[in-house]
């Protein structure tokens, strides 16, 4: 679905990764696990076009070379971006940030579907549909986070650190949301600090170190990878 092939990106000073690759299939949940400052945020940025890429980078999304386009081009191809952080309207509804979320639908039939597929996968969204986001739950408001995501009918999923700041329950709760998500056939690619929460759900990972490829494997292997265990599980 997507393969990443030489990608070298700057924020237009030094430059944060080097000749890195990658590949998602599609129905996969693929993870990006790495020490602060790896720049694994910096990957999920060049893939949605918002950094500086040396020219013999390539992004092939399907058969569509991404490099190059506008980010609005980028989404309207297929793939949505919850950036580090919760970027939900606090002041907005729930309703409305859902909305916010359509904003490349004209028709309002099609915005009325998405809404009730996303209700649908988060119930509890839909109880809370007229509440104010700031007054949800640090959970639900990543669940609003990805349900807005959604919006769009992405193929694709790129999602930086949506466990942070939640409780292990709550991130166990979202996770099997994910799982939820990829099984209905749209792949995710994410940014995760909770390695070994997070590689039990991946179906491939990749460790990042100062910018470059370090490991790559299962989430299975990975997890039972030495090296990872003592760098990055806590073992
Ligand atoms: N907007 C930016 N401008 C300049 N440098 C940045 C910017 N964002 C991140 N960086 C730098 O890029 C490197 C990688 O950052 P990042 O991709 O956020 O790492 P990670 O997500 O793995 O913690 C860091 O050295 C960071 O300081
Ligand atoms: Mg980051």
């Amino acid at each position: 679905m997507l393969i990443i092939s030489h990608l070298t990106a700057s924020y237009g000073g030094p430059t944060i990764i080097k000749d890195v690759a990658l590949e998602i299939n599609e129905k996969e949940i693929v993870t990006l696990i790495g020490p602060n400052g790896a720049g694994k945020s910096t990957v999920l940025r060049s893939i949605f076009g918002i950094t500086q890429l040396n020219k013999n980078s390539s992004i092939r999304f399907f058969d569509q070379e991404l490099t190059g386009l506008s980010t609005q081009e980028i989404v309207q191809l297929g793939i949505t971006y919850d950036p580090q952080g919760r970027t939900i309207f606090p002041s907005l509804t729930v309703d409305e940030n859902l909305d916010m979320g359509a904003y490349l639908l004209i028709d309002s039939n099609l915005v009325r579907e998405r809404k009730d597929y996303v209700y649908k996968e988060f119930p509890r969204l839909k109880e809370r549909r007229d509440q104010k986001s700031k007054t949800l739950s640090g959970g639900e408001q990543q669940m609003l986070a990805i349900g807005r995501c959604l919006m769009l009918s992405p193929k694709l999923l790129l999602l930086d650190e949506p466990s942070i700041g939640l409780a292990p329950k709550i991130i166990a709760e979202v996770f099997e949301k994910l799982v939820q998500i990829r099984d209905s056939g749209v792949s995710i690619l994410m940014v995760e600090q909770n390695a070994t929460q997070a590689l039990k759900i991946s179906d491939r990972a990749y460790v990042l170190e100062l910018g470059e490829n370090r490991l790559t494997g299962t989430g299975h292997e990975l997890l039972k990878n030495p090296e990872v265990k003592k760098l990055y599980l806590g073992a």
